[in-house]
């Protein structure tokens, strides 16, 4: 395709999520949305007057291989992404999958070789990555702003939405993870994790996972469908300065705290090697953060590399590592905590 051309989307799964991606790509001046389609009747009712004039289906095959589509967004429930996304590498389609890619890793390399045979772009909501507040803070770190990462916790709680096809470490935690690993610019190399399945004994509703990236920083994820509050925070903390990203803080995300610890050499005493702590605190700075919606980056973010031939920055390859890292937190839950490497 080339730049000026329109690409026709057709999005398969219109649930919670899925309005939102249609409402992107009909409204960007470089895409229509040719057809929705659920298996939900009610669904699509629901949305025929809100997007007149797009096409309505409850065939997923009518909608992957409608040869008007150049591309198909795939919004359903994460046991239905390999299939789907499949289908529509196979229907020549460039695809769009939410996160995560899909259950396991094996269909992840199997989706990654179909999208280089067919010459597709393939691209994983990992929003996130696309989120201005994020990538401030990954420009910091690039910087050392914070010294050297020592450890990150990230926390992710609410009630419900509850799943049943995933635990709440594929729903929730798989954005932290595709946060670390933007972060670090790396994948992590062991991770040891506890759940508790409370609401069904199928799905763990509680999860907290503690990953190991190289250079000995540890990154914990607690995400949980059982909690009073709605939490999406993350905390850096560095050798020489700390920060909390704060996703329910839409004006100000980030606060940079100028606080550490230090060890000076005791003077009062002559012991070799003698030092004490010190406490620093010092001002808390909140920068100003300026940018357009992280799902509207996102769509177009696709759009630029279908019509550019560009590799997503959320490409199969980073849906993979994803994936490798949350099915090694599952190991390691059905193993009774037991370390898994990477
Ligand atoms: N990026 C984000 O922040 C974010 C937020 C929410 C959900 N999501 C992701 O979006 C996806 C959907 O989540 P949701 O909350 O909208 O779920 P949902 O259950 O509300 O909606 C899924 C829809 O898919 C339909 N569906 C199921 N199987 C189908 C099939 N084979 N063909 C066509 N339609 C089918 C269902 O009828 C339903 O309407 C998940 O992968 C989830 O992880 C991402």
């Amino acid at each position: 395709m080339k730049d000026g051309e329109i690409i026709t989307i057709n999005v398969v799964g219109a649930g919670q999520w899925g309005p939102n991606l249609i409402r992107n790509f009909s409204t960007s001046p470089r895409s229509q949305v040719g057809m929705i389609c659920d298996i939900d009747d009610k669904k699509l009712q629901s949305l025929s007057s809100r997007f007149p004039g797009v096409q309505l289906t409850g065939d997923p095959d009518r909608a992957i291989n409608d040869p008007s589509a150049d591309a198909v967004a795939i919004t359903t429930p994460v046991s239905t992404h390999y299939e789907l996304a499949r289908s529509a590498l196979l229907a020549d389609k460039h695809v769009f999958v939410e996160k995560p890619l899909a259950q396991k890793v094996e269909q992840c390399l199997k989706l990654n070789e179909l999208a280089q045979q067919r010459d597709r772009i393939l691209m994983v909501g990992h929003v996130f990555k696309f989120n201005p507040g994020i990538q401030y803070v990954k420009t910091l770190l690039e910087e050392e702003d914070l010294g050297k990462v020592i450890s990150i916790h990230a926390i992710r709680t609410n009630l419900g939405p509850v799943r049943t096809d995933v635990n709440a470490l594929w729903d929730l935690g798989t954005h932290d993870l595709s946060i670390f690993n933007y972060w670090l610019s790396e994948q992590p190399s062991s991770v040891t994790a506890s759940g508790l399945s409370y609401l069904s004994d199928q799905r763990e509703d509680t999860v907290i996972a503690n990953y190991i990236y190289s250079d000995q920083v540890m990154a914990t994820i607690h995400v949980s469908w059982l909690h009073p509050r709605k939490v999406r925070e993350i905390t850096v903390v560095g050798s020489e300065k700390m920060l909390v990203w704060n996703d329910m803080d839409l004006s100000e995300p980030v606060r940079i705290y100028d606080k550490g610890v230090e060890q000076e050499t005791d003077l009062y005493t002559d012991t070799f090697g003698a030092f004490r702590l010190i406490l620093r605190e010092g001002a808390v700075t909140i920068p100003r953060i300026r940018g357009a919606e992280p799902l509207s980056n996102e769509c177009d973010h696709f759009l630029d590399c279908i019509l550019n031939q560009k590799t997503p920055l959320t490409d199969g390859e980073d849906g993979l590592a994803v994936v490798r890292a949350l099915a090694a937190a599952d190991e390691s839950i059905a193993n009774q905590s037991r370390m898994v490497m990477l």
